[in-house]
């Protein structure tokens, strides 16, 4: 699917909004994967990140970093910085207040690209920002794009998942995430050659419990999955 976003805003087409979830344990390849592919283009993009020092969003994107101060976030946002990596501080209530306010910002920026690094943070099964459930159910409209992580599915918001258009899958640690996926992928029973040529059952949560690092299942826009693995960088 192309995401050149920046031409279908220019020519006024028709809008090709996506919600993407990028889903796995730490080192899987998640970050790897939206650097490398999710955002090759974009019109302007918005990243909320938790982990800046490792991550290094501003590096990767040449963009402004605002850290903790949800007033110089507007002030970027109206000065037209096209790249604006936003790195929460404080403690968890802090925290949580800045994601609304940086959500209800996004709202406002047809056309933008938005990355919510790690949303088990800010998020939880039963309750996110209603800011965020917004843009979690009607981001599309807004024509944006929006990307969420979580290492740990089972403990983010259950509404984000059920309306993405796009789900990529890492390997998960705990059977409780895996199960959350399996159900997201839509995956059945997978039958595979063994001893004796007798075939053996792989059932959905041992198929994504096993993955290895950096291979994934994906959710495409029309329900199908496909397997791979990250290009290598
Ligand atoms: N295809 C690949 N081959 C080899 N190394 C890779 C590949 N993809 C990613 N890596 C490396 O693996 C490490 C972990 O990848 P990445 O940061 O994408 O994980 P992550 O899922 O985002 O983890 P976290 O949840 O901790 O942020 C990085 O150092 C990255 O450079
Ligand atoms: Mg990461």
């Amino acid at each position: 699917m192309t995401r050149n976003k920046a031409t279908a805003a220019t020519a006024g087409t028709k809008n090709k909004a996506d919600i993407i979830a990028v889903i796995g344990a730490s080192g899987t390849g998640k970050s790897s994967y939206i650097k490398g592919e999710l955002l090759k283009r974009y019109l302007r993009l918005l990243v909320w990140s938790p982990l800046e020092k490792t991550d290094d969003y501003a590096g990767f994107c040449k963009g402004v970093v605002v850290t903790g101060k949800i007033s110089e976030l507007v002030a970027q946002v109206k000065s037209g910085a096209r790249a604006i990596v936003y790195v929460p501080t404080g403690s968890d209530a802090e925290v949580k207040a800045q994601f609304d306010r940086f959500c209800r910002i996004v709202w406002e920026l047809n056309g933008a690209t938005v990355l919510v690094e790690e949303l088990s943070r800010v998020t939880m099964a039963s309750w996110s920002p209603q800011a965020w459930k917004n843009l979690s159910t009607a981001g599309r409209h807004q024509g944006l794009t929006i990307i969420g992580t979580s290492q740990r599915p089972a403990t983010i918001d259950k509404d984000f998942l059920g309306n993405c258009t796009e789900i990529r899958c890492y390997r998960v640690n705990y059977d409780n995430d895996a199960k959350v996926m399996a159900d997201s992928l839509g995956l059945q029973t997978q039958y595979e050659p063994g001893t004796g040529g007798k075939s053996v059952a792989v059932k959905p949560l041992q198929q994504i419990r096993t993955l290895p690092n950096f291979h994934f299942i994906h959710k495409n826009p029309d329900l199908s999955t496909r397997r791979g693995v990250n290009k290598s960088l």
